[in-house]
């Protein structure tokens, strides 16, 4: 039954470092291609016999068929079992919650997380280990390596199995358990949060929108915030899961979430919305005509998180990620807590969490999670900000100025200039570098520069270091600039350009963002050449 097949179609492109593959759908559907990155993965750690697996996904283009092929894999490559969500189904930090509460060796995770699915769009697969949260970098790294040279792979030959069965079934010599993607999520969520509060917050006529965008936290939002809270049942829109999304572009954010932004931001919305990407790690907060940029929810959340009974022993930390704006910082020092800033990427929250030294964590790219799992978690920072409404009975606009009057505001925004040719976004990147001992002193668009360094990251629990994290411009004043490349593109690069502001007087705290930040953004272009990429404003904005 089991076949052994020679290796074709080499996988090129993998950044070292990153903790998957993401492509083209029609790359990873040429014959051999997601065969040889699996086995790439069972390789690196050290075979497959006898373990177990949690195999799920996002349910976008080519996850039906692609889990079918690693079941088949897994069962030649001697796996002892393997736990899969119905329909091949289950969001990243679902899928996290599994690998970790049921004692497996590590899940295969299908997803291109937030970009846009079908057959012409993206795909992608990644290896979570068996703390549930995205393989290290020393883990990745071997994987690559094995992509380089794998010359075989194993699959049995065997038909499709029906994975819309819940029970066990026998493929080859390995049983494959198809469970509830939600059920055992949704109990996690049950011991962290005051669900009688949040229910009785709806019952009160509390208005929800939550906009789970075609994409993989329609069942979740359903059965937690409909079927279990008593939100109306209304109130979830784009619910149903769709191989391309709706056609939609599935993130959070309000360029992607245009009809939600339109539904709540507005005097006659909704007391609060929410949305999810296409896996359900991300998330984006509203309240009533109030947009919570991500660096100012991670920062909510964390002076306001000991109000829901998870959490209701105070947190061990905060971590944010470099670019994310410093506001949580300025909670933590407050509270008297530790706050630690890694390099952009979930996976470097994963040994803080495990050490037990951060309790809450989040990104600028509307990222948030705690040690619950270790993966962001959209639904979860959701129910969080729920939990607190619920505890607090005020809107989400009078929890954000109460919020700003006490720590002063870290205005925030990014700018990302997508699609660029390569060697261009290299180009400003190295000229960056090059003149990063010379910029102190220097004046840009009126401003001027007091420090200029290139983020370095030391992991305080395993001593490694990761180095070239972003280049960071600071300015007189507090204000902060700071510029990489995006690792997580398919076409081209994408140069990501945060800005940032401390502003602290009472009379300023609601200005509009972009008017804001805009002395710093005119300082930030002259001071990286943006003349370089060929363009002079960015694609999106957040
Ligand atoms: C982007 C975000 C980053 C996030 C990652 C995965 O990466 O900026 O914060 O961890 O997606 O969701 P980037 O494209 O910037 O490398
Ligand atoms: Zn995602």
């Amino acid at each position: 039954m089991k076949t052994d097949t020679i290796a074709t179609a080499p996988i090129e492109g993998q950044a070292p470092g990153t903790s998957g593959l993401r492509k083209k759908t029609r790359v990873f559907m040429q014959p051999g291609y997601l065969e040889n990155f699996v086995q790439s993965v069972f390789n690196a750690i050290g075979g497959a016999a006898d373990k177990t697996f949690v195999v799920g996904g996002d349910g976008r283009y080519f996850n039906k068929p692609a889990i079918q092929t690693i079941l088949k894999m897994a069962a030649a490559n001697g796996a002892a079992r393997a736990i899969v969500g119905r329909g091949g189904l289950l969001s990243t930090p679902a899928a996290s919650n599994l690998i970790r509460q049921r004692g497996t060796d590590g899940g295969l995770i299908l997803s291109a997380s937030h970009n846009p699915g079908g057959l012409d769009e993206d795909f992608g697969i990644k290896f979570n280990t068996a703390n549930g949260g995205p393989a290290p970098e020393g883990v990745t790294d071997c994987i690559v390596t094995e992509t380089k040279r794998i010359e075989r792979y194993s699959i049995v030959d065997a038909t499709d199995l029906d994975l819309g069965l819940i029970g066990e079934q026998q493929l080859g010599g390995m049983v494959v358990e198809v469970v509830d993607p939600v059920a055992d999520y949704a109990a996690l969520m049950q011991t962290l949060f005051d669900f009688d509060k949040i229910r009785a917050l709806f019952a009160s006529g509390f208005t929800l929108r939550f906009d789970a965008m075609h994409a993989i936290t329609g069942p979740y939002a359903k059965a937690i915030l409909v079927n279990t809270l008593g939100a109306d049942p209304a109130s979830v829109m784009n619910a149903v899961p769709r191989e391309d999304f709706g056609g939609g572009h599935p993130d959070p954010n309000p360029t992607w979430a245009k009809d939600l932004m339109g539904l709540v931001m507005t005097d006659l919305g909704p007391d609060f919305g929410a949305a999810s990407d296409g896996d359900g790690d991300r998330n984006m907060i509203l309240g009533r005509n109030c947009y919570v940029s991500p660096s100012d929810s991670l920062a909510v959340l964390t002076a306001n998180a000991h109000l829901a009974p998870g959490y209701a022993d105070g947190l061990a930390g905060v971590a944010r990620s470099m670019p994310t704006s410093l506001a949580c910082d300025r909670v933590a020092e407050a509270m008297g807590i530790a706050h630690f800033e890694t390099p952009t990427g979930w996976k470097f929250f994963g040994n803080l969490l495990d050490a037990g030294r951060a309790t809450i964590c989040g990104e600028e790219s509307f990222g948030t999670g705690s040690d619950h799992v270790r993966e962001k978690d959209g639904l979860w920072a959701v129910l969080l900000w729920l939990n607190i409404l619920a505890e607090r009975r005020q809107s989400v606009a009078e929890i954000l100025s109460d919020h700003w009057k006490t720590y002063g505001r870290n205005y925030y925004s990014r700018h990302d200039y997508e699609a660029i040719p390569k060697d261009k976004a290299d180009a400003l990147m190295a000229g960056l570098r090059d003149k990063l001992s010379d910029l102190k002193g220097q004046g840009f668009a009126g401003q001027i520069v007091t420090g200029a360094d290139e983020f370095s990251y030391h992991d305080p629990v395993d001593g490694s270091t990761s180095a070239r994290q972003g280049v960071r411009l600071f300015f007189e004043g507090g204000a902060r600039a700071v510029f990489r490349l995006s690792g997580t593109g398919t076409e081209g690069a994408t140069l990501r350009m945060y800005l940032e502001r401390l502003e602290t007087d009472p009379d300023n705290l609601f200005l509009d963002t972009q008017a804001a930040l805009a002395p710093i953004r005119d300082a930030a272009k002259e001071a990286c050449d943006i003349g370089l990429t060929g363009r002079d404003a960015p694609d999106v904005v957040t």
